[in-house]
């Protein structure tokens, strides 16, 4: 259609972006005509955006700011595990609004063919619904009730690759050169094995090298992950331009958060590690105004598991704003080293970078979610305690797989790798925090001390800026699922150790604050509200660290508009006890309302306080 025949809303956007969007568009692809079709499909999307999302996306225009909210709380499920499917997960939305979640992120659940699906990350068809768990017109419904009750939803659009089933894959096995030109094929491995020598391996173990030979094109093709999951070709404009389209698609189904699932990864180049290469950053960049012309209401979210260096120039800048949300990658490695060293100072280095950074960055915390935790960590810091890189990350794993002498954490290695020392872990938060094996053990002392770890970390979580984001389960302290040991599909992956079935039959019992379900589900309940009830949670606060002088005690402070909250961390085996006698004001404990001794704070083993005190009611 023609430029003069658009709506003007629309016309409106696009002009707002048209010379950078095209000038970045031209730099990655030279060709005019490739850069009209895109801008077609860019119409033709919008087109097809009901009114109601329409409406939605004026309504967030008019507060920009709307995902930036203190209450703003997030919950991340597979729907198979949590509900058996998206009609399932409907009729449970009434638990997820009890659990103060207002944000929902599925895990993948578009088609993906059975035992080659990395948990659904290998995509066949980007417009289909795995049948089992329902169809398109489910996920619209669903998405239309989550904004009916406040809640926006978050689903994964799996870029850098699609399944080998996917017809993009099978089109150019068959030999049609025009869907080779989609990935990256070689006739033979010379230079697979020039790529080899710079690129490092994603899983070394269960799927080792970064290449395929494919029998059927007699040729060798690029697999950063699985053998199964087929890199795109970025460098060709009609990836760029379909992928993008099957985004609008999504987003077109009331998808509110679009999470760019391995972005650093999708742009190659020989004679590099392939990683956050600054094409990325263009591409992500067009995405962004690609989301602000058509769908304004959408969010992106990156998944940038980097260190915080890399992690960082993914928001873009204030000009030029990539993302909208980033996960807080080390800060999470760096709580669960805190666990394993009861030692605080790295966390301490790590939170002072994080608070360091623009308040306008928001980050979504979390604890766990369905992927190992990786140990990338701050090691040049580490080493001046004499922590070198491979024998902490044995230490780590030892410790909380619980092979280490005394440790009541129970979790798995991924991805072990005995040459290079560089195994990652699996386990739930309450498995990790020792629930496990003190419920085994029938130990009140170790549960009490373990539950009180497990409510310490994600008060700890909840006292960060940004947008916390619980894995379903953890609410009700569910333990590592050892299941999958027996299953052939999954045996060898045992990120599958912390995607088990979601337990209804403990649900239950979460108004029970006597048994661990109901003091997990009502403490965090609690410490929800209060985050919500109080501006000194805004993302908007000033954020920084107390002197302890404890190294296994981490101390928070916040600050906004006379109100102030002062947050201690016990990460030690005994209790401790913590004087600020400099703090100005009468505080007192948040959550129970009594006075705090600002001269002798107590904390029990693992436990936390948080205290406030508001200037402005003097
Ligand atoms: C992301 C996902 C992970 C998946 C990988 C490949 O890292 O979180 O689960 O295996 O991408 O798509």
């Amino acid at each position: 259609m023609k430029k003069k025949a658009w709506d003007k809303a629309f016309t409106a956007r696009y002009d707002l972006h048209e010379t950078e969007l095209k000038a970045l568009f031209l730099e990655l692809y030279p060709h005019q005509t490739d850069f009209d079709l895109f801008r077609e499909m860019l119409y033709r999307a919008w087109t097809e955006r009901s009114e109601e999302l329409r409406a939605l996306d004026a309504a967030r225009m008019a507060e920009p700011d709307w995902y930036k909210k203190r209450g703003v709380l997030g919950m991340q499920m597979y729907v198979s595990a949590f509900a058996g499917d998206l009609n399932g997960v409907r009729k449970k939305l009434n638990y997820i609004r009890d659990c103060g979640v207002n944000y929902l992120h599925l895990m993948p659940l578009l088609d993906s063919p059975r035992g080659r699906s990395d948990g659904g990350y290998a995509v066949a068809d980007f417009r289909r619904v795995q049948p089992e768990l329902g169809t398109m017109e489910d996920l619209s419904s669903l998405a239309q009730d989550c904004h009916k009750q406040g809640m926006s939803l978050c689903l994964d659009f799996v870029m850098n690759h699609t399944s080998e089933d996917h017809e993009w894959a099978r089109r150019a096995r068959a030999g049609e050169k025009e869907y080779q030109d989609r990935y990256f094929f070689f006739d033979d491995w010379t230079v697979p094995q020039q790529y080899e020598a710079l690129v490092p391996q994603v899983f070394p173990t269960t799927a080792p090298g970064n290449f395929t030979w494919c029998e059927e094109a007699g040729k060798v093709v690029m697999t950063t992950f699985y053998p199964y999951q087929w890199d795109l070709n970025y460098a060709n404009p009609a990836v760029f331009r379909d992928m993008t389209e099957n985004m609008l698609f999504l987003c077109n189904r009331g998808i509110d958060v679009i999470r760019l699932d391995a972005v650093p990864y999708i742009w190659k180049e020989a004679g590099t590690n392939c990683r956050n290469l600054p094409q990325v950053h263009k591409l992500v960049r067009m995405m962004r105004m690609v989301c602000e012309i058509v769908c304004p209401g959408t969010l992106l979210l990156g998944e940038v598991v980097m260190e915080p260096s890399k992690v960082v120039p993914y928001f873009g800048t204030v000009d030029r704003p990539e993302c909208h949300l980033l996960y807080n990658v080390t800060t999470m490695a760096s709580i669960w080293h805190t666990v394993a060293t009861r030692d605080v100072r790295l966390l301490r280095h790590q939170l002072g970078q994080v608070f360091a950074l623009p308040r306008e960055y928001t980050f979504l915390n979390y604890l766990r979610c369905h992927d190992d935790i990786g140990w990338g960590l701050d090691y040049p810091f580490l080493w001046q305690f004499g922590m070198g890189e491979v024998p902490h990350k044995r230490y780590l794993n030892d410790y909380l797989t619980g092979r280490f002498p005394g440790s009541p954490a129970r979790g798995e290695l991924y991805n072990d790798d005995p040459r290079l020392g560089d195994a990652r872990l699996c386990g739930t938060t309450a498995s990790l925090c020792g629930i496990e094996s003190a419920r085994q053990e029938e130990t009140y002392e170790k549960l009490d001390r373990a539950l009180r770890l497990d409510l310490t970390l994600h008060a700890c979580m909840f006292t960060l800026s940004g947008i916390p984001v619980l894995y379903a389960g953890d609410e009700i302290g569910q333990e590592n699922d050892y299941g999958y040991h027996d299953d052939p599909m999954k045996a060898a992956d045992s990120r599958y150790l912390h995607r088990g079935r979601m337990d209804w039959t403990a649900a239950e019992k979460r108004a029970d604050p006597e048994t661990p379900e109901g003091r997990l589900f009502q403490s965090l309940r609690q410490m929800e509200k209060a985050r919500e009830e109080h501006r000194v949670f805004d993302g908007q606060a000033d954020v920084w660290l107390l002197d302890t002088r404890d190294d296994s005690v981490l101390g928070i402070g916040r600050y906004r508009e006379g109100e102030k909250l002062l947050a201690l961390f016990n990460f030690a085996d005994s209790e401790r006890t913590v004087s600020l006698p400099d703090e100005l004001g009468e505080y007192r404990d948040l959550l129970d309302g009594g006075p705090a001794d600002k001269s002798c704070l107590r904390l029990p083993a693992g436990g936390f306080l948080w205290l406030i005190c508001d200037f402005t009611t003097d």
